[in-house]
């Protein structure tokens, strides 16, 4: 019997040791510890032993097992770290690598400009208006007082859609929709910032820009003069741009304001002496303005007895130039990420 022992724990250690898969491994334990192992078969078959020999078999047998149980579990434990190395291996990940960075986008200088604006216009008690890019004859001409055939329109020459609908060729057409929302409920302030299209394109010109519109309509008592109107252009273009910097206010031409102004302000290139960009004249161009015209007012449900207010329109894409001191417009719209990426700062 002891002779039977130790025969299948040697067998059972040697093939134990010849194994290298955790499968077979598992089998082995069934095969020799199991139900029907080979080893406990024989302390099931120990009744049939006399009695002095009993607990020498037994703890033969159990010696035995123990034996072979530890085997297993040591041969196991290498196995698996065996297939741990081996995975590793082949999975190789280089913690040291720099890892891919995730680009980030940055506002562009026209949006950083607008919401700069929103924010400015908010704090003075004005609302933020939106109104569509395709806009109709009607809100975009008509009702500025710019009938069809008005030579002013000329200058604006566009992208008709259809005969009514069109590319809306100013924020100005927002005035109107905001009007007629309102219909002498409430005095308004508002701005509405957003794309503008005209067929216009050369090297300071593009057919896609953007403009900034504000009106402030309100009773005739609380009398919104010039003055007012002289000096909130004033605000918005010291805090947007820079406090040393001089408005200049020329007589003009808008169908939809009267008197009607061009506001210029010192070149930010040569500081007023006279350059290329100002055209020698030391100032640019950069609003338009006015007292809002009866007509426009009337034609938007506005009595003009009882109400008047005022106007003005701004290119975005000046504003951003003069506020970074860009030089080019076309950088604005050439998508170049390098361009872009410097203005991707907290300010
Ligand atoms: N809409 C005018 C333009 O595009 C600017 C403007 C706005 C002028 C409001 C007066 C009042 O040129």
């Amino acid at each position: 019997m002891q002779a039977q022992i130790k025969t299948i724990k040697e067998k059972a250690i040697h093939e134990i040791e010849k194994t290298e898969d955790l499968k077979i491994l598992n089998d082995l334990r069934v095969k020799y510890l199991g139900k029907k192992g080979e080893l406990t078969l024989i302390l099931r078959g120990m009744g049939a032993l006399s009695p002095e020999e009993r607990p020498i078999i037994g703890s033969a047998v159990n010696k035995a097992k123990e034996e072979v149980e530890a085997l297993i579990i040591e041969k196991e434990e290498k196995l698996e770290q065996q297939e741990l190395n081996k995975k590793l291996q082949e999975e190789t990940i280089d913690i040291t690598l720099p890892s891919t960075k995730i680009v980030r986008g940055s506002k562009h200088p026209v949006n950083r400009v607008i919401e700069e604006i929103e924010d400015l216009f908010v704090s003075m008690g004005y609302d933020v208006e939106v109104g569509p890019e395709l806009e109709t004859d009607e809100f975009c001409f008509e009702r500025l007082n710019l009938p069809k055939g008005h030579p002013a329109r000329d200058m604006q020459d566009s992208f008709y859609i259809t005969n009514e609908y069109l590319l809306r060729t100013q924020t100005s057409s927002v005035q109107a929709r905001t009007m007629l929302k309102n219909t002498e409920k409430t005095p308004i302030r508002m701005i509405c910032a957003g794309k503008t299209y005209r067929r216009e394109d050369d090297a300071t010109h593009s057919h896609q820009f953007s403009q900034v519109e504000g009106l402030v309509v309100d009773y005739k008592e609380r009398n919104v003069s010039l003055a007012d109107l002289k000096g909130t252009l004033e605000v918005f273009v010291k805090r947007l741009i820079g406090e040393n910097l001089d408005l200049r206010f020329r007589p003009s031409y808008f169908p939809f304001t009267e008197p009607s102004y061009e506001v210029d302000v010192t070149c930010f290139k040569c500081s007023g002496k006279g350059c290329p960009l100002c055209k020698q004249t030391g100032w640019i161009e950069i609003l338009g303005a006015g007292i809002v015209h009866p007509n426009v007012l009337r034609m938007n449900g506005y009595d003009p007895d009882k109400f008047s207010g005022f106007a003005f329109g701004t290119g975005l894409e000046r504003l951003a130039m003069f506020k970074y001191g860009i030089t080019d417009m076309r950088y604005l719209y050439t998508n170049d990420v390098r361009f872009l990426k410097q203005f991707d700062r907290k300010d």
